[in-house]
């Protein structure tokens, strides 16, 4: 099969390194002419709105999938009619736009934070009198890593707040308090088939995912995998989701959901039969899904800004080091580690795992 991604980063590497073991080829649109995806498969480094690399890409693939969801309206509906798109406009609609997302979990009976929409600074003031403070001002578009919002904690803080996110359509969402964050990845195939993953924990810092770990026999796996069918039907999805949930009390509430592959399941490549981009792949090529189970204890860290030393990483068993080979930035994903629990004790485990958090950076008390 030919694969097709709008995309060049570490999401569209990762697909395309788990479609060589399925016989796939790969071509990316990105504009970044250092694309990290670019070494597995051809880079058409073309604008996200250039006519031309889409028609190319049309002549090729077979299907055509995406790495981030703020693709333009007029691109998804010519790509839509000429190939498949999957996930589906219908998904992508939905997920790039906070609004119509809290309100499609919301008709499926899945509980969300209040929210209220926000399009000016007068129309703030009254999401704020209705939700109450503190609370958190979102783009409805376009936010990723934590980017594109702002916490409010004093009705002082209005007009800053509006002016920080760009005056732009956003939502108020009232704040949280959760005991913890978790996400549950699945995968839909063409003909309805879902397998998830276990339930996965996240601690985020700065809005930004810093550590993930699967969790086994979690007795919220059944709620958040009913939860995720409720959305999967809904949208008639093909590929993987990821669902980013707070528990509240014994309940889960939504936050937001990918319809991608997604940075709380990077470890699933060492921890799952089946990675979720092998099962991305499957689903969107209308092959039979892997399975999901983990094989073992794991945890996934992310490298934010700065890469520790490769012989540093090398030193830690059970670890294994994902260079995404992306310049280093302060707050840019640039690699994660993630680390297996495989032939060790579970305190080796866990003394290795705080060595990894050390190594990045990161609080080795974390979770
Ligand atoms: N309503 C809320 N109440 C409490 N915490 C929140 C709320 N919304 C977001 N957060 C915190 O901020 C993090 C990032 O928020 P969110 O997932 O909405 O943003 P994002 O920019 O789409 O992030 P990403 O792309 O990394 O998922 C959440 O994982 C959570 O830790
Ligand atoms: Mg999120």
């Amino acid at each position: 099969m030919r694969v097709g991604i709008l995309g060049g980063g570490q999401l569209a590497q990762m697909i395309a390194q788990a479609g060589a073991n399925l016989d796939m080829s790969f071509k990316f649109i990105s504009p970044d002419p250092k694309a990290c995806a670019a070494p597995y498969g051809e880079h058409i480094c073309a604008d996200y709105q250039d006519e031309q690399a889409y028609q190319q890409m049309l002549e090729w693939a077979d299907v055509f999938t995406y790495e981030f969801e703020s693709i333009p309206k007029s691109v998804v509906e010519s790509l839509e009619k000429k190939l498949a798109l999957l996930p589906s406009s219908k998904a992508l609609n939905v997920a790039g736009d906070r609004l119509k997302e809290k309100r499609t979990f919301n008709g499926l009976g899945i509980p969300t934070a209040n929210f209220a929409p926000v399009d000016s600074l007068e129309s703030l003031q009254s999401a704020v009198e209705q939700i109450g403070l503190p609370a958190i001002l979102k783009t409805r578009s376009e936010g990723y890593d934590g980017k594109g919002q702002a916490v409010l904690r004093d009705v002082s803080q209005l007009e800053a707040a509006w002016q920080s996110v760009g005056q732009v359509p956003c939502i108020l969402e009232s704040m949280v308090n959760f005991s913890r964050e978790v996400s549950i990845i699945a995968a839909r195939s063409k003909q309805g088939e879902i397998v998830y993953y276990p339930l996965t924990e996240n601690h985020h810092r700065e809005g930004i995912l810093r550590l993930s770990l699967p969790l086994q026999n979690d007795p919220y796996q059944q709620q958040a995998e009913k939860l995720a069918k409720a959305l999967l039907d809904e949208l008639d999805y093909v590929g993987v989701i990821a669902v980013e949930l707070f528990q509240v009390g014994e309940s889960l509430v939504a936050n937001e959901f990918a319809p991608r592959v997604h940075n709380s399941g990077h470890w699933t490549i060492e921890g799952a039969h089946t990675s979720q981009f092998e099962n991305h792949l499957r689903a969107i090529c209308g092959l039979p899904l892997g399975k999901t189970d983990a094989i073992n204890s794991c945890a996934m860290v992310n490298i934010i800004g700065k890469l520790p030393r490769e012989e540093d990483v090398a030193a830690i068993e059970g670890a294994r080091f994902h260079d995404y080979s992306k310049d280093e930035k302060p707050g840019r994903k640039i690699g994660h580690i993630t680390i297996t629990s495989e032939g060790l004790s579970g305190e080796a485990f866990n003394a290795n795992l705080k060595c990894i958090l050390q190594l990045v950076g990161e609080d080795p008390e974390l979770r």
